[in-house]
């Protein structure tokens, strides 16, 4: 509750298709706050760390070649009960399963593929936001129109 970030990845089936802008916007639009934001790959061992409470799961193999298989966009958002907010706005897991008007709802069809990643939890934020942002690269100032949102 209260104010929270959450760290979103834009992964290589949402890059590829051009989804990014969008995605951004809708986040935007909602009244986050952008804090960072970066294009990357991923290595091998960052997807496995990312990951890692999957690593006992049938398709944590195939999970970690499909992150690092095209580069990402990572961001961090920041914004009153932002984790919830922003897997709420990011749909089911399983795209075929998710919601119109969410984000999987809207773009996507696969489980794996699935356009997105959110953090599920402030524990889950604070194992996945120094895998992909130093603390410097997080940019903590005023909007301005805090008041109005
Ligand atoms: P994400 O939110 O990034 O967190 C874990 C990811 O694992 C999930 O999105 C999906 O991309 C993937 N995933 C979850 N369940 C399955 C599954 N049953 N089969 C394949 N991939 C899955």
């Amino acid at each position: 509750m209260g104010t929270e970030r959450t760290l979103v990845l834009v992964k290589p089936d949402g890059l590829k298709r051009r989804l990014a802008g969008e995605i951004i916007s809708r986040f935007e639009r909602k009244g986050l706050r952008l804090i960072a934001l970066k294009e990357m790959r991923l290595t091998q061992s960052m997807a496995e760390e990312h990951y890692s409470v999957h690593r006992d799961k049938p398709f944590y193999r195939d999970l970690v070649q499909y992150i690092i298989s095209a580069p990402i966009l990572a961001m961090i958002l920041e914004g009153n009960n932002a984790i919830s907010v922003v897997r709420g706005m990011c749909g089911a897991t399983d795209g075929s399963k998710a919601a119109p008007g969410t984000i999987r709802g809207d773009f996507a069809l696969s489980i794996q593929n699935n356009i997105v990643h959110a953090s599920d939890s402030l524990e889950s934020y604070q194992h996945e936001a120094p895998i992909f942002f130093a603390e410097e690269e997080i940019l903590v100032f005023s909007y301005g129109d805090e008041q109005l949102i």
